[in-house]
This record gives structure tokens, sequence and C-alpha cells, in this order.
């Protein structure tokens, strides 16, 4: 049994009390892979942006809006878990101010000036120890090349690409169809699914995981 920490679905940056940026990010993915967990058995903890879905059976779910919040509450429970599966579409931007009031069309300057949010799977990098840590690349141009880009820079143990301009995979859709790249005697080994529901994408990256923990030095179990 492991505990795993997910997140999913997009977080959303306001520039005022009822306007923000945020992306097509439904969480379905994130939540697939929570539910896979919990099925088999791991303690699974959800952290959640803004989506409609219902929390799984068994799963502690925590809502958060802004990535700013999403870091702060995977800084919290990080401690106490053995592996993360970082599933959220984090918007990269957001408004580098945010108006209490709503802001009126008179008077404005139709500019919106943005600033950096941080990359949560970087900023918690040096917290990882033996920790597991499973990203995802939602791709639009070269789904592989950009993921191993992104599983070397993001020390990654493991990374699950996605080609999101594919009507049967990607945002908002009950399929995908991903490669799992990762680390292996000094390669990156490379394992294309075919088109999968997102619960049996989940399973495979649930069985993943199952394989790394088991065969973990034995100091890294349960610390
Ligand atoms: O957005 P990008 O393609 O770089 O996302 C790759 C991985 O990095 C995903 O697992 C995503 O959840 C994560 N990410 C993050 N912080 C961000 C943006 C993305 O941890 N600000």
């Amino acid at each position: 049994m492991m505990r795993i920490l997910v997140t999913a679905g997009p977080t959303r940056e306001y520039l005022d009390p009822v306007r923000f940026l945020s992306n097509r990010s439904t969480g379905k993915m994130g939540f697939a892979v929570a539910e896979s967990a919990a099925v088999r058995g791991h303690a699974v903890t959800l952290i959640a942006g803004p989506v409609t879905l219902p929390t799984p059976d068994g799963v502690r779910r925590v809502d958060v809006v802004s990535a700013r919040d999403m870091l702060a509450a995977l800084r919290a429970e990080l401690p106490t878990h053995d592996a993360l599966v970082m599933t959220a579409a984090v918007a990269d931007w957001r408004p580098r101010e945010c108006s209490p009031q709503k802001l009126k069309k008179q008077g404005m300057r139709p500019v919106l000036e943005l600033e950096a949010n941080p990359d949560i799977l970087r900023t918690i990098a040096p917290e990882k120890g033996a920790r597991l840590f499973v990203g995802f690349a939602a791709e639009t141009g070269d789904p592989l090349a950009e993921a191993k880009r992104k599983l070397t820079a993001k020390g990654l143990d493991l990374i699950v690409a996605n080609d999101v301009t594919r009507a049967d995979s990607g945002f908002g859709v009950d399929t995908n169809r991903v490669t799992l790249l990762y680390p292996e005697a000094g390669e990156i080994r490379q394992h294309s699914l075919p088109l999968l529901t997102k619960r049996e994408v989940g399973d495979r990256i649930l069985a993943w995981l199952e394989g790394r923990h088991k065969n973990a030095p034995a100091q890294n179990k349960d610390s």
C-alpha cells in the first residue's frame, strides 16, 4: 500500500471577483488516477482545481483555486505521501493584479499584465526525497520530444505524454492515447499504449508505480 497524492483539473487565476484565466482541463484524467489508486487499495489524497466531478469513493479531497493555492496544499500534503501524480493543468501565468472590485469597461486599457506562476514540480523538487514523481505532458506539437525534455528538466521518475489535438485524447473526453517515458539503465524507455479509457490509463500508471515501489531499496519504503 502506498500513500498517493494526485493533483487534477485546471487552476483559475482571477483578475477581479468575476473574471479569471484558466484552461480546458476538466479533471477527468486526474480523477481517474485517484479512483484507480483507491480501488487498488492505496491511501489517496486528491488536490483538485475547480472542476464539476464527484469525488471517487475512498479518496480524501482538498479543493484549491489558483496555482499558488495548489503549491501550498501540495507542500502541506507531500511529507505524508510516497508518490505524487501531477495531472493538474496548472496555469503558467496569472494577472499581475487582482482587483477587489469588478473591473469597469470604461477607462480600462485593453491590456492584461501577467506574471509567471511558479512551476510546482520544480519548486517542490528539493522536497522529493525517495518519493516517486509522475508528471504529464499535454502537447500540441511533438509530444514525445517535449515529454523527454520535461522528464529531465522537472526531475521526474515517469512522464505521461499525450497529444491533446486528437479528438479521442486529452481534454474533456473519457479516453486517452498516451506514451509512458521513464529513465532506466541510463536511457529513456518509451512505452506507447493503445487508445484506453482514462481509468485504464490510471491503472497502467498505478501498475508502474507499484512495480517501482516494490523494487525500491527497503529504506525508501514507509518512511
Ligand atoms: O505545463 P507543462 O507541460 O510544463 O506541464 C508538465 C507537468 O508540469 C505537468 O505534470 C504539470 O502538472 C506540471 N506543472 C507544474 N507547474 C506548472 C505547470 C505545470 O507543476 N506551473
